[in-house]
């Protein structure tokens, strides 16, 4: 007898937020002209199985910092430097990004990708546990980017939320994590992760704070605003 799962008890791994087809599509319209660095960048992913957020995400992100006219970002979890590629471009000549990353040679990396760029003399590239060099830190952001272990995550929002100027964003990757959010059964790459995601996302959407969305493209983008 075969027994019918309940939509909530799926494998999550067939749990595509988005059709592959339609994000086939969205992508093509992201091809346009950019650094040959970038493409590189997004080889070496590929190759290496790095988690880099990629294109489409890249152009979310880019996107959204202009948008809110961001010239200072902090990066929790920057890799060699990837997402950190848009927001340097988005803050302009006069703009900063702090990355953070607890792995030395990401920061030689992102260093020579990002100088071949021309970007470099945005970016402050600094090796450690990325809580405690946003500790070490003065002032507000315009963007807090949390892309770090996600156990860690419900502690990055804590701590960044109340850094975020009024009108900016937080913004974190990997909040649907491949639908385990949505399924009873998940199976936990490293145990806890999953319950660290699902707080992380119900404490965003319940602080009277912030407003908040999470795109669902690849992996689940969340952004929340600071309100006035
Ligand atoms: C998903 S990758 C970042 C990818 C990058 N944001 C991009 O899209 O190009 C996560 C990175 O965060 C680093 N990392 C994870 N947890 C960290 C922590 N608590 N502090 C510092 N670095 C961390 C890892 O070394 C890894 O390079």
């Amino acid at each position: 007898m075969t027994t019918m799962q309940s939509p909530t008890m799926l494998n999550p791994a067939v749990l595509t937020p988005v059709n592959p087809a339609i994000e086939d599509y969205m992508r093509s319209l992201t091809s346009r002209t950019d650094h040959p660095v970038l493409t590189e960048m997004e080889v070496v992913a590929e190759k290496n199985n790095f988690p880099i957020v990629g294109r489409l995400v890249g152009v979310f992100l880019e996107t959204l910092a202009k948008t809110i006219n961001a010239q200072r970002i902090f990066e929790f979890g920057s890799g060699y430097g990837y997402s950190a590629y848009w927001f340097a471009k988005a803050v302009g000549a006069d703009g900063q990004v702090i990355c953070s990353d607890g792995d030395p040679f990401n920061k030689e990396k992102a260093e020579r990708y990002l100088g071949s760029a021309d970007l470099s003399g945005r970016v402050d590239f600094r090796i450690g546990l990325a809580q405690e060099i946003f500790a070490q830190t003065q002032g507000s952001f315009d963007i807090c980017y949390n892309d770090v272990d996600k156990g860690d995550y419900p502690q990055v929002w804590q701590m960044a939320k109340d850094r975020i100027r009024p009108g900016g964003l937080y913004i974190a990757d990997n909040v649907l994590w491949h639908g385990r959010v949505a399924v009873e059964n998940y199976v936990d790459i490293v145990p806890g992760w999953t319950e660290a995601i699902l707080e992380h996302n119900q404490r965003i959407f319940n602080d009277p704070e912030f407003d908040a969305f999470i795109n669902p493209t690849r992996d689940g983008v969340i952004v929340a605003r600071k309100r006035m």
